[in-house]
């Protein structure tokens, strides 16, 4: 073979090795795929193309002139999932411990900007040390480089990240900066600062697992999405999420074809609401019977689960789905709810997904940790994001849709284009009984029997009010449907609406309440 072919070849071979078997071995040991597995299996067979194989490491500190870092601790490219181009990179763990440098973050940046300028979403896969600590300000500067391009690509491009190891430092601000990031159970952990400082500083003993686990940020402090068992399950997630996401925010989701007819008839929906109006139910049941074979992919499944998201579809077409849960808090609102709800609504909105809301909530969660805890300024964030998104927007009132929290839901005051509710929506200032004890006070006070004449005044309240057909009398609900046609009507709704077109004033941005 021509020597510049075998050099080529023995080249590529040594990068292929990544950190070499034994380190290789030892990771696979740990329950988790290399840089190159997972890329594998990530993206279509064969379509995987990598770029920046050669780059090379330029540090001469602290013995580092001698050490070989293969690809640079860091697999990039490009290939497809569904036949749709993805911009990928993969930190390899096995060389340098997946440590960042200057010319491991160059790698990245490339595929952040070649995405950005053609148009196609990225997912990086991070398992790394952090900052590679030879290399000083260099490796700090490799990060704001990639924190900076994370923030220009939002809302343009979408962006994935995976946590397939340790995340920790100033390096968890790329993820967080990115759409979604996807744990895996065991094996991933993301913090600022890691249990040894946590307890020099603080006393506190936490074992990294409880800190920054999956279950830690899937559940309690909300940073990630999604969790799965292990690498191969999560990867399966990710292709899933990506079938719902346009390339980019000019570009519609994918169509996914169908056998599911739009006009089914939802027979058990007209008989599915429990007879009194405080008895908790399943809201998922209800989504699932609404979207095309009965498929609902939920994000953040784990967290505030007062508040459900996630995406579906309906005629084939990708939606984004919010709705109180009244299994959960009576699905009232609280600072959770709001935090997972806007930024799910802005992404949709981001990515051209219209929103479908389903209502039933008694209100805003009362108390001294939600006020001092900025309810306020949380809630507010609701608000915000519907009345900024300009995708079609579709609210379905099913039961309760009460005070600040009907508003907050996406009434027809926030731009919804179509409300429509159920003939058992109640939709007023407050729940009958509360109504009843004040407006109502002197009379009940003042009379023989006061708990009758309570008993009456509620009723009389409930009879004017906890119905659709007074918000329907103004114009604020479109109208009242029977729950059996929900999917029929949804469907009509949103091709109704699929050109709509909405425009904002122009302004460098909004001020985004935080
Ligand atoms: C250089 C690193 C490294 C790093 C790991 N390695 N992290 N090299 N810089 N940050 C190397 C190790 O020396 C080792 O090299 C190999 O990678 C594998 O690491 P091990 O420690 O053997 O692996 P393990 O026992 O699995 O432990 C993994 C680990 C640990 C928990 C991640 O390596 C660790 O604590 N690393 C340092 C974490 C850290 O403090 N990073 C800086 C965070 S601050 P050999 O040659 O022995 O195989 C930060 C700031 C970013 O990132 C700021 C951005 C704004």
């Amino acid at each position: 073979m021509d020597n510049n072919m075998t050099k080529l070849r023995e080249r590529r071979e040594k990068v292929l090795e990544g950190g070499g078997k034994a380190r290789i071995d030892k990771h696979h040991a740990s329950g988790k795929l290399t840089a190159r597995e997972r890329i594998t299996a990530l993206l279509d067979a064969e379509s995987f193309v990598e770029l920046d194989a050669f780059v090379e490491h330029r540090c001469t500190a602290f013995g580092m002139e001698s050490v070989e870092a293969p690809g640079e601790g860091v697999v990039c490219g490009y290939g497809t999932i569904d036949g749709r181009l993805i911009y990928v990179f993969a930190q390899d763990f096995t060389v340098v411990g997946g440590s960042l440098g200057e010319m491991h973050a160059k790698k990245i940046c490339k595929v952040l900007d070649l995405a950005l300028k053609v148009g196609a979403p990225v997912i990086g896969i991070n398992d790394s040390g952090g900052a590679r600590i030879q290399e000083g300000v260099d490796a700090l500067a490799g990060y704001g480089n990639i924190f900076y391009r994370n923030t220009i690509a939002s809302g343009v491009i979408p962006q994935i990240s995976v946590i397939m190891g340790p995340c920790a430092g100033g390096a968890v601000y790329s993820p967080a900066l990115t759409d979604f990031i996807f744990m895996v159970d065991q094996t991933s952990n993301m913090f600022i600062t890691g249990p040894q400082v946590i307890k020099a500083v603080t006393g506190e003993d936490v074992s990294a697992e409880k800190l920054g686990g999956a279950y830690t940020h899937n559940t309690v402090s909300g940073v990630a999405h999604f969790v799965y068992p292990n690498e191969q399950e999560t990867i399966a997630g990710i292709r899933r999420l990506v079938s719902f996401l346009p390339l980019n925010n000019l570009d519609a989701p994918p169509v996914v074809a169908t056998s599911d007819d739009i006009n089914r008839i939802c027979t058990d929906l007209d008989t599915f609401m429990p007879e009194s109006p405080n008895r908790a139910y399943d809201m998922k049941l209800v989504i699932q019977a609404v979207v095309d074979d009965n498929d609902f992919f939920e994000v953040q499944p784990l967290y505030a689960q007062n508040m459900i998201t996630g995406f579906a579809r309906i005629g084939g077409k990708s939606i984004g789905i919010l709705a109180n849960q009244p299994k959960v808090m009576a699905g009232c609102l609280d600072i959770n709810a709001s935090d997972k709800a806007s930024r799910f609504i802005s992404i949709c909105d981001s990515f051209n997904i219209p929103i479908l809301n389903f209502v039933d909530v008694p209100g805003f969660l009362p108390g001294t940790n939600q006020e001092f805890g900025g309810i306020i300024r949380h809630g507010a964030k609701m608000l915000y994001a519907y009345s900024e998104a300009t995708v079609p927007k579709i609210t379905l009132v099913v039961r309760k849709a009460y005070g600040g929290s009907y508003l907050a839901m996406c009434s027809k005051e926030l731009g919804a284009d179509i409300v429509l509710a159920w003939p058992m929506a109640e939709i007023a200032v407050m729940g009958s009984d509360g109504a009843a004890n004040i407006i109502f006070r002197k009379d009940i006070e003042s009379a023989d029997d006061p708990v009758e004449t309570r008993k009456q005044k509620i009723a009389e309240y409930q009879e004017k009010f906890s119905n659709p057909y007074q918000a329907a009398a103004r114009g604020f609900v479109d109208d009242v449907i029977y729950p059996s046609q929900t999917r029929q009507r949804i469907a009509s709704a949103l091709n109704m609406l699929e050109s709509k077109s909405e425009t904002r004033p122009a302004k460098k941005h909004g001020n985004f309440p935080v």
